[in-house]
């Protein structure tokens, strides 16, 4: 593993631009469950029955608790190694980009400067009729409603579901600007989302995978660190320091 972690070191010394394209992984161990695997959410739950808008209307009370029920959760945890290794790759690199699929805004919290949330935030709602946001609202297990008489949702992207644009545009232009982009904690099987790693291979990036387990995308990785990231990332850059 020492070697691994010099040779990427090596390659990360010339490199200007880096982005970290991140999955749920990366919050594990923040004690936020992934999604798939033999303890993931979709292992215990069907994501038609909470996480699309058709599920939402057919039982709103229902698709709330839950998404308080995780907010609660998420609330609870900190930043954990790896997001914390992501904020000091700022002070190496001249731009650091992370692209994100996880909601729990955790890449903020830690403290890194250029998050895009591909599929949203948790802590942000909306009514469904007039679009007002809100921040607060309070963990209730009923579907809270807008003074207009609109249902709020989490601004959440479920599935069928449009990604915001603006976060899209600066993701492409990310990893277009990048010389080395990671992927970290993702099983890369939701699109579009995936097709970034993709984009990446295409226009030559260098790509450095770290999973706990081998990915459908392995194969297409410079290199590939089997390990937790909070293990792995704050090695790398510490790499870097010296
Ligand atoms: P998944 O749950 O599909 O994948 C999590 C990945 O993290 C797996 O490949 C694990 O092997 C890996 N992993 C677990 N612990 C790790 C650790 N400590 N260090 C490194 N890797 C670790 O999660 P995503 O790929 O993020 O969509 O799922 C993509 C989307 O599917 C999510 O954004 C969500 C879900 O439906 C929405 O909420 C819209």
């Amino acid at each position: 593993m020492k070697d691994l972690i010099q040779k990427t070191a090596n390659v990360l010394k010339t490199a200007k631009v880096i982005t970290f394209f991140t999955g749920a992984g990366i919050s594990a161990e923040s004690g936020i469950p992934t999604f798939r695997g033999d303890d993931g959410i979709w292992k215990k739950l069907k994501a038609e029955e909470l996480a699309s808008f058709d599920a939402f209307m057919r039982n709103p009370d229902l698709v709330w608790e839950w998404y308080s029920y995780r907010r609660q959760i998420i609330n609870k945890c900190i930043p954990n190694s790896a997001h914390k290794a992501i904020v000091e790759a700022e002070k190496l690199f001249s731009k650091v980009h992370v692209i994100t699929q996880n909601v729990d805004g955790l890449h903020i919290r830690a403290g890194s400067s250029n998050v895009y949330e591909l599929h949203g935030n948790i802590e942000r709602n909306y009514c469904i009729k007039c679009k007002t946001f809100y921040n607060d609202v309070s963990d209730s297990v009923k579907v809270p409603k807008c003074t207009c008489g609109g249902l709020i949702r989490p601004d959440i992207v479920w599935f069928g579901e449009m990604l915001p644009e603006k976060e899209l545009e600066a993701s492409e232009k990310a990893v277009y600007d990048s010389d080395v982009v990671f992927v970290i904690g993702t099983s890369a099987v939701v699109y579009p989302a995936a097709n970034y790693i993709y984009m990446a291979k295409r226009l030559g990036k260098y790509l450095i995978e770290i999973n706990v387990e081998q990915t459908s995308v392995s194969n297409l990785m410079d290199k590939v660190f089997t390990e937790k990231s909070g293990v792995i990332l704050p090695q790398i850059m510490k790499s870097l320091q010296r």
